[in-house]
């Protein structure tokens, strides 16, 4: 251990010289729930983000292997595991951004509230780390269910005088992503070069795709918009019955963190125009949380965009979603406040 702690001392001053000549200072990043189906392939793609400058990997089980399968990847975040509660707090230390994916995931017939006995108390333990460890990191939240579990961090941090509505955010970019897949296949586009917003939130009916504001702009036929809708609402369930009992998604929910993740770090790092779905307090409807653009920026999500016009079928299903997002965010604070 003695000479594994030299080594990395010793690395960590070359690297420091290396910084002084003028390499590009990172950011510090912690994933928790790192050996998970998510965590694995996230710590594979932030360890080749050029952003990161240190990846911690946190989980209750199996980090010692998983950081030494990262560690050895030649890319140039420095990678430390960290496994089980007592060292939750290290893990948390000095960071600048903390991703969450630790949790149960859905298996077949389940719907993503059916996990919150479980995932609500696991977000409120790695959230009082948080409070306690790394008050002004940035957070993205990926355990489900997202619509329960953004109040109940919000709480937590409230009670522990550290809240920051800006750095809170739900994860809701896989929506975006399959969005972004289903319509390109029906216009015969690149999926690239397509832009769709999803608003509301992050579970069934409360996932809200505006296929009126599709970039570019384009129209659809009414039998398209209720294919399209009920796909983008579903593709969570499409793959937890295609894994029949395996999971839900995990390598299409890593891509997607990663892409959230890095737009995070970018604002971090004072990049303009940085624009993103993300759930997060608002005031966008009369519900104080809601999924909808956000601008990130050195504070984390900086303004939260107005929905933009809504047609009378999105009108509609704007109702069915706010009717749903109330009880799962109120469910996610009487948790807490209980
Ligand atoms: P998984 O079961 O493969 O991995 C979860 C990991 O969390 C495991 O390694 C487990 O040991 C760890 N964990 C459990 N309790 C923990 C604790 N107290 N502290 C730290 N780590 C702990 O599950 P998977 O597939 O990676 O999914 C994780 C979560 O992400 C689930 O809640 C799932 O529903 C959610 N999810 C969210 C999506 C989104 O779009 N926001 C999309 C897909 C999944």
């Amino acid at each position: 251990l003695q000479v594994t702690q030299l080594m990395e001392e010793s690395a960590g001053l070359r690297r420091a010289n290396c910084r002084a000549k003028g390499a590009a200072p990172g950011f510090k990043v912690a994933i928790l729930g790192a050996a998970g189906g998510i965590g694995q392939p996230l710590a594979l793609l932030m360890k080749i983000n050029p952003l990161v400058s240190v990846l911690h990997l946190y989980d209750v089980v199996n980090t010692p292997g998983v950081t030494a399968d990262i560690s050895h990847m030649d890319t140039g975040a420095v990678v430390r595991g960290f496994l089980g509660q007592p060292q939750l707090e290290e893990a948390l230390v000095g960071m600048d951004l903390v991703i969450i994916p630790a949790g149960v995931p859905r298996k077949p017939g389940m719907t993503r509230d059916d996990l919150f006995k479980i995932n609500a108390g696991i977000v409120r333990t790695l959230c009082e780390g948080i409070a306690k460890s790394c008050p002004k990191a940035i957070v993205n939240l990926i355990s489900n269910p997202v619509n329960s579990t953004v109040p109940i961090a919000a709480e937590v941090f409230k009670k522990a005088g550290t809240y920051d509505p800006k750095r809170l955010l739900g994860v809701t970019t896989l929506d975006v992503v399959r969005a972004n897949t289903f319509v390109a296949e029906v216009l015969g586009l690149d999926p690239r070069e397509v832009d769709v917003p999803v608003v509301g939130g992050h579970a069934g009916v409360t996932i809200l795709p505006l296929l009126s504001q599709v970039k570019p702009p384009c129209s659809f036929t009414p039998p398209e918009i209720d294919y399209l809708t009920s796909r983008i609402q579903n593709g969570g369930t499409e793959v937890v019955e295609a894994k029949a009992g395996a999971g839900s998604a995990t390598l299409s929910m890593a891509y997607a963190s990663v892409k959230f993740a890095d737009a995070c770090l970018r604002g971090l790092r004072g990049d303009a125009g940085i624009v993103e779905c993300a759930f997060v307090a608002s005031q966008v409807t009369e519900l104080p949380f809601f999924a909808s653009k956000v601008r990130l920026g050195r504070t984390g999500a900086e303004e939260v965009l107005p929905l933009g016009p809504l047609n009378e079928y999105e009108r509609a299903g704007l109702e069915k979603a706010k009717q749903e997002l109330a009880e799962s965010i109120q469910k996610g604070i009487s948790f807490i406040k209980k």
